[in-house]
Parts: C-alpha cells; sequence; structure tokens
C-alpha cells in the first residue's frame, strides 16, 4: 500500500489539531511531504507553512495546485461547509473531509437532528423553531434543565445548557436578536441528557468505518468541570468509562446506523464524523455530529495509534477502507491545554513563551502560536498549546504532562489542573 501513497500532503488548519496531523503524517513510512496552510509557530517548526487562510477556498485549491499537492486532510469545519472538498475533487485532487452535503452534518444541528429522528438513532427529544414566540412558548412547557442550540456554526459557542428557566428564555431571546447572525435564525430546544460524555472520532469512507480509540474531553474552562464551556481544556485516551459492553452498543445503536444513514441520504461521506455521545442511564445517546476531528481529542487518539494514518486516511479518500484493521497502543495518552488566562472571554496575545527541553514521552503541540517581531515565540490565541504525555499508565501520563506543563514559562499561561481526574479517581 505504502507504493500508492502520495508524495506530497497538504494539511489545512492552523491549531493544535493540525499540529498534531502534521506530526503523524510525517511519521508515516512513506516519508511524503506534508506541507500546511496557514500553520502556526510550532507546524512551521515541523513543515513548511504557506499563508493562506483555512476559509480561502480558492486560495487553497490553488496553493494545492501550485504545490503539487497528490493529497488534502482538512482540518476545521468552515472550509469544508464551504464547499472546500468539492472544489478540491473537481480540480481532481483527492481529499481527506468531506464535501459539503457531508459537512452539514455539523453546520446545521436541525439537518442533523431530522436524520436522528428519522432513522432512529438514540438522541435527546427536541423542538425546532424559526421564532421567538413560539419558542418562548414551548419553554413554558418545557422547564429547566433545558438546552437551546444556534442551529448554525457557532465556532462551540452556540450551545446554553440552562439550569434556570430565565436562563432558557435568554438564550433564545438573545439567539433571535442574532447574537450567532444567521447561525442562529433557528434554533434547537432540546431536553437535557445526564451522564458522562465522551467523544468516538470514526474514520470513514462511504458505509465503510474505523473506530478510533475512544477519548474524553474537558469542555469546562474551570477545576472540576465548573465555568463556561470552552473548546476544550484536555483530554486523555482511552475513556474507560466506555467499557468494552458501551463501545459495542455505540457502535451497533449509534456509530453503525449514522454511517448507513448518511449513506441513504445519498451523501458520500470520506472524512471523520466525530460522534458527541451522552452516556445516560438509558444508554448512549447522540449529541452532535461533527464533520471533522475534534481538538483536543485529536491530539491523544493519534499519538496512541500504530498503523500508519497517511494510509488510513488515503484509504477512506479512495474508498478502501473494507476490511482495514487498526493497530492501536497500550499507552495512555493525556492532553493539558495550556490556555491565556482570560480565555474564553477576552485574553492577551503576544505573550512569549519558553519551552524547556522535555522527555520524549512528551509533545508540545502548538494551537494559538506565532513568532513576533524578534523572533520569539509568543501566544497568538486562546487555546496555545497542548501538552501529551504518552506512558504506561495514565497516572503517569498525568504526571509527565503537568510537569511539563508546570515548566513551560508564560506570563499568562493558564491550564486545569485535574485533566484526567475523573478516570483517575474511579481507579
Ligand atoms: P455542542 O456544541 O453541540 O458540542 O454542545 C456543547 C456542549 O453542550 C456538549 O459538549 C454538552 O456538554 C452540552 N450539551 C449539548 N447538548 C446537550 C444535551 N441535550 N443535554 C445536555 N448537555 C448537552
Ligand atoms: N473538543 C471538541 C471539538 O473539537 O469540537
Amino acid at each position: 500500500m505504502v507504493n500508492s501513497l502520495p508524495s506530497s500532503v497538504l494539511v489545512v488548519g492552523a491549531g493544535g489539531r493540525e499540529h498534531a496531523l502534521v506530526r503523524a503524517l510525517l511519521a508515516s513510512p512513506a516519508k511524503s511531504r506534508v506541507i500546511c496552510a496557514p500553520g502556526n509557530a510550532g507546524i512551521a517548526n515541523d513543515a513548511p507553512c504557506f499563508p493562506v487562510a483555512a476559509d480561502d477556498v480558492a486560495g487553497l485549491v490553488a496553493l494545492a495546485k501550485a504545490e503539487n499537492v497528490g493529497f488534502v486532510v482538512v482540518g476545521p469545519e468552515v472550509p469544508l461547509a464551504l464547499g472546500l472538498a468539492d472544489q478540491l475533487l473537481a480540480a481532481g485532487i483527492p481529499v481527506y473531509g468531506p464535501k459539503a452535503d457531508g459537512a452539514r452534518l455539523e453546520a446545521s444541528k436541525i439537518f442533523t437532528k431530522e436524520i436522528l429522528l428519522k432513522y432512529r438513532i438514540p438522541t435527546a427529544a427536541a423542538g425546532i423553531f424559526d421564532a421567538e414566540v413560539p419558542a418562548l412558548a414551548y419553554l413554558k412547557t418545557h422547564p429547566a434543565p433545558i438546552v437551546i442550540k444556534a442551529d448554525g456554526l457557532a465556532a462551540g459557542k452556540g450551545v446554553t445548557v440552562a439550569q434556570t428557566d430565565a436562563e432558557a428564555a435568554a438564550a433564545v431571546q438573545e439567539m433571535f436578536a442574532g447574537k450567532f447572525g444567521a447561525s442562529s435564525s433557528k434554533i434547537l430546544i432540546e431536553d437535557c441528557l445526564v451522564g458522562e460524555e465522551t467523544s468516538i472520532l470514526v474514520v470513514v469512507s462511504g458505509r465503510d468505518y474505523v473506530i478510533l480509540p475512544t477519548s474524553q474531553d474537558h469542555k469546562r474552562i474551570g477545576d472540576g468541570d465548573t465555568g463556561p464551556n470552552t473548546g476544550g481544556m484536555g483530554t486523555y485516551s482511552p475513556a474507560e468509562v466506555v467499557t468494552p459492553e458501551i463501545l459495542r452498543r455505540i457502535e451497533n445503536e449509534i456509530v453503525r446506523p449514522s454511517v448507513n444513514a448518511i449513506a441513504d441520504e445519498g451523501i458520500d461521506f470520506r472524512g471523520t464524523l466525530f460522534i458527541g455521545i451522552m452516556l445516560t442511564v438509558d444508554g448512549p445517546s447522540v449529541i452532535e455530529y461533527n464533520a471533522r476531528f475534534g481538538d483536543p481529542e485529536t491530539q491523544v487518539v493519534l499519538p496512541r495509534l500504530a498503523s500508519d494514518l497517511l494510509d488510513l486516511l488515503w484509504r477512506a479518500a479512495n474508498q478502501k477502507l473494507a476490511g482495514y484493521e487498526l493497530k492501536v497502543k497500550s499507552d495512555y495518552a493525556l492532553c493539558v491545554v495550556i490556555a491565556a488566562q482570560g480565555y474564553p472571554e477576552s485574553y492577551p496575545k503576544g505573550d512569549v513563551i519558553t519551552i524547556p527541553s522535555l522527555p520524549d514521552n512528551v509533545a508540545v503541540i502548538h494551537a494559538g502560536t506565532a513568532r513576533n517581531a524578534t523572533g520569539e515565540l509568543v501566544t497568538n490565541g486562546g487555546r496555545v498549546l497542548g501538552v501529551t504525555a504518552l506512558a504506561p499508565s495514565l497516572p503517569q501520563a498525568a504526571a509527565d504532562a503537568y510537569a511539563a506543563c508546570d515548566a513551560i514559562q508564560c506570563p499568562s499561561k493558564y491550564y486545569r489542573r485535574d485533566i484526567g481526574a475523573r478516570q483517575l479517581n474511579r481507579r
């Protein structure tokens, strides 16, 4: 298979997920050239970066042609929803990442809810609204806790889990007042699911699929799952709350029915289906689909693969996934996100970061980093670094990741102290 792998690969995106993808693709025995657009300061240490924005579809197609790229791996959802895969395929360039019709599974929560209900895949009951008055009336018969969701993309901020009726009504009013622009011109009001969350990443190619190792994200900013939701403050893998028995249920009740439903809807999906799942007392239930790898889930899942990622993604893009057997390391991975103090609200940029030399089992994955005028590494986003350790046990992975976080210097660094605590405390 290695012989037929592409000799040059473009990774699209600028975050930790893309840095992890670049590293894993560079580790392929195929030794393909790996480039990135636009990348960040850390990715630039590993691979040539080109200053084309991740949502500049025409610019990315032109770059892929100019650099003679044989394969494109798309990280974020926005270019997928804008039709980047469609445009690349029209130019004859194979791509990992769904076309716009598949990206709609993430870009419209209503589209997804309708598919979940039509195919009887477990998910919370929901009402769909395009006006404030009926939405507020629905809240009268559906008291808090209740979940309000903007239909469209909102950079991970379009969901309010309202604990009081007043909070629910305020969320509805804000959304119809245009808080998320066109993304909240339609909303979902959904029953609140209770349980532990897990993320299942599935590499999909039509009706064939490969389930990647399990992981668990920590979405809230504060220790003990307090404070506002973020893009994700840390992850670990495997998530042992997903026992082999629960994983079998997830595959039978959610993954296979989802992959088949998507194909039955006429969508030729070749990319990552990231399924957010709540493990409720009644069984696993779908919270959402994303049409891409998760961030920071990817930072713990990819280092645990013993299989060649390039081969896996290339097979998915070329409908050659049938019969594929994934090999996974027995090691545990744990990723602590270093954010800028103040994230997810306002935070400084441009603070100098100093990274000491670290043990080989610790990877510093860059998310929001850049170089300043004098070439120093500086913060350039809310989530700055992802520090991932791979070790034979979860306590060891946590100890190694936290030792590295403590050693990294940056005046505005903030990180949660309890990544992995749920699993560590369960032992
Ligand atoms: P999403 O943007 O869809 O990932 O949702 C963000 C977060 O909101 C999820 O990770 C859950 O923690 C929470 N959430 C979404 N839907 C529900 C629900 N129906 N019940 C409880 N929590 C939810
Ligand atoms: N970590 C959650 C996400 O990537 O959406």
